[in-house]
């Protein structure tokens, strides 16, 4: 595999509503906080090394949320990346609570939502986030309302776009009827593809689309992955990620790691360039899996 250029920019561009471009591979700030997503990280300082790095290594996109901790990834951002380079793009998300270890409650009502950026504007030391993203629709709240409530917040300039996740093409559609949506994060990956109609949506309408879960938590496996990977002297997790960027221009995959091992091996796999038969084997497994 050639690394020569260790540099997320190998992955080329996307952009968000025409406005703000990223290179095209991201960096999920989920999994520096504790166990269960859960508190603040065991190693402090590795954290905010791994950011920085991030950074270094040409990532100009990073994924976080208010629960993720709550509020510890948010913090650690700003705490490793403040004052900001000029290009860089956080996209936080509210509406989905943790009050504990492992666990989500919803929360996407007006006054939570509004309580939500606040609190993401204090903790990220930003005057408007660039991306905002309504976690998940809460199944007690008006959907329409919550997305009112997002484009209120754009127009007051908190916001600056408004983006979905955990959502249909129905979502997709009735959010737009209330503000543009420039990207839409759902759980997707090469073996795991629920989705696949939503990103289809996502690249006719350019929307961004961020897949959450890439490589299923590292563990992606299976006998055509390690062929693939084995051709390209690459492990599984690479050739995951390169699949992705693959599958779709609009795809914009936010590994999550807390060591600069992996985020290295993460971001190398911005130039690994799959054949086209590897990718239709590898778009196949699915049905493999479905025929067991
Ligand atoms: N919208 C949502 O509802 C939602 C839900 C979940 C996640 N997300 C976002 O999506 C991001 C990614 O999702 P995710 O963290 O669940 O899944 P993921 O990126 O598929 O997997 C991350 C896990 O894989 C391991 N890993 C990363 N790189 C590796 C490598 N090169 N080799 C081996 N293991 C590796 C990490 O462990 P190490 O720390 O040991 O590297 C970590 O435990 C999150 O950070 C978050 O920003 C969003």
């Amino acid at each position: 595999m050639n690394t020569k250029e260790l540099s997320a920019t190998q992955a080329g561009n996307v952009s968000f509503g025409n406005e703000i471009t990223v290179h095209r591979l991201g960096y999920g700030a989920m999994r520096l906080t504790g166990d269960g997503i859960w508190g603040p990280p065991k190693d402090r300082k590795a954290a905010l090394a791994v950011l920085r790095r991030a950074v270094e290594l040409g990532v100009n996109f990073i994924d976080t949320a208010d629960s993720y901790g709550p509020f510890v990834s948010e913090e650690l951002i700003a705490e490793a990346l403040f004052p900001y380079p000029a290009d860089l793009v956080i996209a936080t998300k509210g509406g989905w609570e943790r009050p504990g270890p492992s666990q989500w409650t919803h929360n996407a009502s007006a006054s939570q939502l509004r309580k939500a950026v606040e609190g993401s504007l204090k903790r990220l030391r930003l005057h408007r986030i660039d991306v905002y993203q309504l976690h998940i629709p809460d199944p007690v709240v008006s959907f329409e309302a919550s997305v009112e409530t997002l484009a209120e917040l754009k127009r007051e300039g908190k916001i600056r776009m408004v983006a979905l996740s955990n959502v249909t093409q129905e979502h997709i559609e009735r959010a737009r009827r209330v503000v543009p949506i420039v990207s839409v994060q759902n759980r997707y990956s090469f073996a795991d593809r629920e989705w696949d109609y939503v990103v289809n949506y996502c690249e006719h309408n350019g929307i961004v689309f961020i897949p959450w879960f890439p490589l299923g938590a590292g563990r992606v496996a299976g006998e055509i992955l390690n062929q693939v990977a084995q051709a390209h002297q690459a492990s599984k997790t690479q050739v995951a990620l390169a699949w992705l960027l693959r599958r779709s221009p609009v795809m914009l995959p936010i590994p999550g790691t807390s060591s600069i091992e992996h985020l290295e091996q993460n971001v190398a796999a911005a130039s690994l360039r799959l054949a086209e038969d590897e990718y239709t084997r590898l778009a196949g497994v699915p049905e493999l899996i479905g025929t067991r």
